[in-house]
């Protein structure tokens, strides 16, 4: 598409669907959870399933009919997503399948007609990223990023906080995903049959959204700011390799793969008004979870596992007393969690984030208002990962980031 001919999508508005019409291409570990909250939300109905594996698309209807709903029709083999996209009572379709496939699903999806949600990353090329925008932008179908940590309960306080104003000017933030994986990505099942691979040929940060997204969000990158460039360092590579060698027999075909992906990436991002931003990918250090959540401001910081706050004034190396951060919560709460979060709490899913993430979307769908997370959002925060691996592979250059908005932004 010529540039000139480019049409935003956007705060485009949804087409109103009283019945918001579901098909999931994989039944897998992630897409389980997005079909019972699915099933929870009224006025829906989930049509068609696909996968590889008949055990998950078995799981999957059985969760549907048990629910009192018509036996979805099912799809399955490697290419059967295709002909599934072929069935017109599908409004949106939810991919949550190994990295490589989102791509192209997400833009089949489009052209048949169908608004998709895509699990995280949403692309790792920045080719994939304009196809995604040009697609987006050609059919008028939303591509959405089920970016479901924008919706936890710390990420919506500070959005709430950072928009009001109480941490001041914000100038600094720091995000990461920092979660041990070494098990997972060397067992033969579920994420273990494909995660591993990208360690092998990519070295940069491979998954930066979690982390990402929320702050893009709290510094309203895509409207008032805009991100600029990136930096990229990657440490040398040693606990994959070394939990693999003490863990995988002698004669496991794993022993012959050579890891790249540096243990940690560090990558700080500039943005159009002057922020920085340090953004950290690490999935095999034995070390805790973190996405870290820090946000600063001239007025004061917020910083996460756990949250707290420090304000400016207070004569004091410490943050704020339990007492007074439970009381600036209650104040600062997001509305969405104080009307829903108990019930959301209640469903689990990563704490409720999950539902509530699902939940604003398919009621977007219903009401016909805009999604809350576009295209725009999908593709600038999964840039990070071809940017970052550009910049390591040039000893840490800066590299820009595209203008995906095409200077829609004030920034
Ligand atoms: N947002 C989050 O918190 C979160 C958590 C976990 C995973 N994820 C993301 O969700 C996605 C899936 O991860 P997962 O943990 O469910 O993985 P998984 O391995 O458990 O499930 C993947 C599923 O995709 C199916 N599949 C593979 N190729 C297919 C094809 N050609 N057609 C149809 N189905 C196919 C597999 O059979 C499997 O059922 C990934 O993008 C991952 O990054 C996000």
């Amino acid at each position: 598409m010529n540039n000139n001919a480019r049409q935003t999508m956007r705060n485009i508005a949804f087409e109103k669907h009283p019945l918001v019409r579901v098909g999931y291409i994989s039944c897998g570990g992630r897409a389980g959870g997005h079909v019972s909250d699915v099933l929870a939300i009224d006025g829906t109905q989930i049509t068609a399933l696909c996968d590889l594996s008949e055990a998950h698309l078995e799981r999957a209807k059985t969760k549907i009919t048990e629910k009192g709903q018509p036996e979805p029709t099912c799809y399955h083999g490697p290419e059967a997503w295709r002909e599934m996209l072929d069935q017109p009572d599908i409004d949106l379709v939810y991919i949550s399948t190994p990295w490589d496939l989102h791509v192209p699903q997400a833009i089949a999806a489009m052209e048949a007609g169908k608004h998709c949600a895509v699990e995280v990353p949403v692309a790792f090329t920045l080719d994939e990223c304009w196809q995604l925008i040009y697609t987006s932008e050609k059919t008028r179908k939303h591509c959405i990023i089920l970016e479901n940590c924008c919706y936890g309960y710390e990420e919506m306080l500070l959005k709430s906080m950072a928009h009001g104003g109480l941490l001041g000017t914000l100038t600094h933030a720091e995000c990461a995903y920092i979660h041990d994986l070494r098990s997972l990505l060397l067992t033969d099942s579920s994420e273990g049959l494909w995660r591993r691979f990208p360690h092998v040929t990519r070295n940069g940060n491979l998954y930066p959204t979690h982390g990402l997204g929320p702050i893009a969000q709290s510094l309203k990158i895509g409207s008032d700011d805009q991100f600029d460039f990136l930096v990229s360092v990657s440490s040398r590579e040693a606990s994959l390799t070394e939990y693999r060698d003490a863990n995988m027999p002698n004669d496991s075909p794993k022993r012959a793969e050579n890891y790249q992906c540096g243990d940690m990436n560090v990558s700080i991002i500039k943005t159009k008004l002057g922020r920085s931003i340090v953004l950290q990918h690490d999935v095999v250090t034995p070390r805790p979870y973190d996405r870290i959540c820090l946000l600063a401001g001239t007025k004061g910081t917020f910083r996460d596992y756990p949250p707290r706050l420090f304000l400016d004034g207070r004569d004091s190396h410490d943050w704020l007393s339990a007492d007074d951060y439970a009381e600036l919560k209650t104040q600062w709460e997001d509305p969405l969690w104080t009307n829903m979060g108990e019930l959301a709490k209640n469903r689990g899913g990563h704490g409720g984030m999950d539902f509530l993430m699902n939940y604003q979307l398919i009621t977007a769908m219903q009401n016909g208002l805009a999604p809350e997370m576009d295209v725009y959002d999908a593709t600038l925060w999964s840039a990070p990962g071809p940017l970052s691996e550009e910049s390591v592979k040039n000893g840490s250059a800066p590299i820009k980031f595209p203008d995906f908005l095409g200077g829609e932004s004030k920034a």
